[in-house]
């Protein structure tokens, strides 16, 4: 074992020893890493991720956004915030994870990606270690750490995804949103082993729609993926204020507190920051970016 791998080791175990002190259960200091994700991109994952994290915080839960999608990364913008830097930085020891992250106005503190995060398949050993130390330090600093995932099942997607605790998937009632979500938790589930999902289901008219969307995914797991299992979380309506929102570079929760889309949120958020009595956890952060790195060698 060279030395490098020693030391990757090292860190695995002392994630171990601290998710083996609290127990089986689990541990109100460990943070719950949940991933955003869907199959189909521009389904709301980033407006929901935001706004779920700002309610969250409301609740006095610590959150974290890692904002993971490689590609128009913007969940810096409907914060309006502009990061100098990114999680390229902290791989090229440049700065360390504290610097990097920016707080939003909400004490949500978000970790901006830019391109980085696609880089994550070439970094070298040492590198690696590099992040694994520093995502060590914020285990202690969250409650709840959202990973803003991207769409699709490109690979860098899946890795994320399977790091995480948690997978919420994202679809509307568009029938490629649907195709797509299936597609995804087929691929998670053959692949990565994930069994266990939440479904959000965004822009819909009536909760009947959503329980139509629900309904039609879980289905289609029941007869083809039958170990996997689809939570349903919750809905959120199409909502043009949510848009007006987005316009304005800002959250719907700050611009339009009563609307609908507000609303469902908080209720989302409310049911999602209770711990999960089933998931695919692997306990902490450093678990998160332990398994990153070994799906990426
Ligand atoms: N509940 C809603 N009602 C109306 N419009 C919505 C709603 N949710 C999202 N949108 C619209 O969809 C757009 C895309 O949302 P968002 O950027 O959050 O999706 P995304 O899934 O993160 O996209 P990507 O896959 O590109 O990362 C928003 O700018 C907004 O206009
Ligand atoms: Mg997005």
């Amino acid at each position: 074992m060279n030395q490098a791998k020693g030391l990757q080791r090292v860190v695995k175990d002392q994630a171990l020893s601290m998710r083996n002190a609290a127990g089986s259960t689990g541990n109100a200091c460990l943070p719950r890493v949940i991933a955003v994700t869907s199959g189909k991109g521009g389904v709301g994952k980033t407006n929901i991720v935001a706004n779920a994290a700002v309610s969250l915080s409301r609740m006095g839960k610590r959150v974290i956004i890692i904002d993971a999608d490689v590609g128009l990364a913007n969940i810096d913008i409907i914060f309006n915030l502009r990061p100098e830097f990114n999680i390229r930085h902290v791989i090229s020891s440049e700065k360390t994870l504290k610097e990097v992250m920016v707080q939003s106005k909400h004490g949500v503190r978000i970790l901006p990606g830019g391109s980085g995060f696609s880089d994550l398949t070439r970094l070298g050993e040492g590198e690696k270690l590099n992040l694994l130390t520093e995502f060590e330090t914020l285990s202690d600093q969250a409650d709840i750490i959202f990973v803003d995932t991207g769409a699709g099942i490109s690979s860098n997607v899946l890795y994320f995804n399977s790091a995480c605790d948690e997978c919420v998937v994202i679809a509307t009632s568009e029938p490629t949103s649907i195709t797509d979500a299936y597609a995804m938790m087929k691929v998670m589930s053959r692949e990565y082993g994930t069994m266990y999902f939440k479904l959000i289901v965004n822009m819909v008219d009536s909760e009947a729609d959503a329980k139509r969307v629900y309904a039609s995914l879980s289905g289609a797991l029941d007869k083809f993926l039958k170990n996997v299992v689809l939570e349903y979380v919750g809905y959120i309506p199409f909502d043009r204020q949510l848009q007006q929102a987005v316009q304005k570079r800002g959250l719907v929760l700050d611009n339009f507190p009563d609307s609908v889309s507000a609303q469902a949120i908080n209720e989302i958020a409310a049911i999602l920051g209770k711990r999960p009595i089933k998931n695919n956890s692997n306990g902490n952060l450093t678990f998160f970016m332990s398994k990153v790195f070994q799906t990426t060698t």
